[in-house]
């Protein structure tokens, strides 16, 4: 203990005890015990480098990047029907033989959509009021009971969700889920810094700590277990999306066969942009390697570069919707150990603490520092990626903002688009405005049909057709 208080002194983080002696013996231990897990050095480069220097430095000039490559949805003008008719099946028959695993992360905080509880628990569908957890719970069982495999669900919490996210799925019985195959681990944390790299307190015993991006899910699929698991559940694809995008195909059968197809180790689906400053990072190509640059990192002048058609030059836009192979995520997540650590990012925040001598802090504007891994980094790291393009309608409309873009209003309105063309696929007309938008509220389970394809199979065996007016909700019949 005296050890680690004097490693602490030397490091020049000795602030962090500076209540010690005023704490009771179990808040004493506590505060060892969060001490100990904090690396001195990291922080102290993590300063040097990103607080004090010229912040992250990629491997790579903007200069050299050139707009990244993808497999254009089949009915584009380059797409290829014949290659996507071969991912769907193999990704079908990855499926039967139980190699998949959804992955939620959600370890987030929220702090723009101003929603008091974990972000999964946010009601998210027109009628019932579904949460994101349970639209994600009925795909994955849609698809499990489609493909005759349980697929296990992997969900990444924090410190600041866990408990409740947890609780939640208790209440709610699981959706319906198999509880064993439901799995929650809590993504690691770094200590939060003041400008000259002081660790923070947030009260006399507490180290001010937040999640570690969710580039953290990494090392925390490996932390937890999770690879393990896997690997004794045969399952070595990880199919990863963020708790914010209802419209998110879970499980994506040419998606999956894409990636196995391609011996991929990190496959991505992408979007074209719908306009040069839409808030998603894009895809790109660096000295030949693939990278994702964040939109606030992507020059204007790239931003808005058009080809000789006239469209965006870097037009793929990431949409946080990934495939990982379990090897490698258990490569990466082991970190250190062999130097394939992903680098982290600074975000200046406000962070509530306790001063050396004991006035408690809370600040109305930035004050301090969180370091923060993002899971795209790990591109670069990839022997073999893949890219696909997906139809934004169907696949992305996340919830992000109390009101405007990327709100529960807009996601809402999005699901009912998507509902209205699957009927009106199906010959059943309903009356929308010209984005194709119904004038009333109806909804689809997933459980019902969670895509097009299975809609018009489901709608067209039906023998008598429920008329789709304010209020209907199809379920699971
Ligand atoms: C993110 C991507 C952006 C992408 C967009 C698509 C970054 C930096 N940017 O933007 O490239 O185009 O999504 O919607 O990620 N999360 C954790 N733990 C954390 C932090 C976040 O689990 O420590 C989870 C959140 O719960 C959420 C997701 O990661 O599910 C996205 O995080 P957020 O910070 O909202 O990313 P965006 O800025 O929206």
């Amino acid at each position: 203990m005296i050890d680690l208080i004097q490693h602490y002194k030397e490091k020049g983080q000795g602030q962090v005890f500076a209540h010690f002696d005023t704490l009771s013996e179990d808040a004493q231990a506590s505060l060892i015990q969060q001490a100990e897990q904090i690396d001195l050095d990291e922080i102290a480069a993590l300063t040097k480098t990103l607080i004090k220097g010229s912040g992250y430095k990629p491997s790579y000039s903007v200069d050299d990047l050139t707009p990244g490559s993808y497999h254009p949805l089949p009915e584009k003008k380059n797409g290829n029907p014949s290659l996507w008719k071969e991912a769907k099946a193999k990704g079908e028959s990855a499926l039967r033989a139980g190699r998949v695993a959804a992955f939620t992360v959600a370890g987030g905080q929220g702090t723009r959509l101003g929603y008091d509880g974990p972000k999964g628990t946010f009601p998210v569908t027109p009628v019932r009021g579904a949460s994101l957890f349970e639209v994600f719970a009925e795909k994955i069982r849609a698809s499990s009971r489609l493909f005759g495999k349980t697929i296990p669900w992997y969900i990444m919490t924090s410190v600041i969700n866990h408990e409740a996210t947890v609780s939640f799925f208790e209440e709610n019985a699981y959706f319906g889920l198999e509880k064993e195959r439901v799995h929650f681990f809590s993504q690691g944390t770094m200590p939060a810094v003041d400008a000259d790299g002081k660790i923070l307190l947030s009260d006399a015993g507490t180290i001010a700590v937040s999640p570690d991006g969710h580039g953290g899910a990494l090392r925390g699929l490996y932390r937890s277990g999770a690879t393990l698991q896997m690997e004794a559940d045969g399952i070595d694809i990880i199919s990863y999306f963020q708790v914010d995008n209802p419209l998110v195909r879970c499980i994506d059968p040419a998606f999956i066969g894409f990636h196995i197809i391609e011996k991929s180790q990190v496959s991505s689906k992408t979007v074209l942009k719908a306009y040069p400053e839409e808030k998603v990072g894009v895809f790109c190509e660096a000295n030949g390697a693939p990278v994702v640059i964040e939109y606030s990192d992507l020059p204007e002048r790239l931003a808005v570069e058009a080809d000789d058609d006239g469209d965006l030059r870097f037009a793929a836009g990431s949409i946080a919707i990934h495939l990982f192979d379990r090897e490698f995520v258990r490569v990466i997540g082991k970190g250190k150990d062999n130097s394939q650590q992903l680098p982290f990012h600074l975000a200046h925040k406000k962070i509530p603490h306790i001063t050396h001598d004991g006035e408690q802090v809370e600040p109305s504007s930035p004050n301090g520092y969180k370091f923060e891994m993002f899971v795209f980094d790990a591109l670069p790291f990839a022997e073999r990626s893949v890219t696909i393009e997906t139809a934004r309608q169907d696949d992305f409309s996340p919830v992000k903002n109390a009101t405007g873009v990327d709100s529960a209003d807009s996601c809402r309105d999005d699901q009912l688009r998507q509902f209205a063309r699957w009927l009106s696929a199906a010959n059943e007309a309903i009356e929308t405005d010209e984005t194709g938008l119904p004038n009333f509220s109806f909804e689809i389970s997933p459980l019902f049909a969670d895509t097009e394809t299975r809609f018009l199979r489901k709608w067209q065996a039906l023998e008598e057709k429920p008329p789709i007016t304010e209020g209907v909700i199809l379920s699971n019949i």
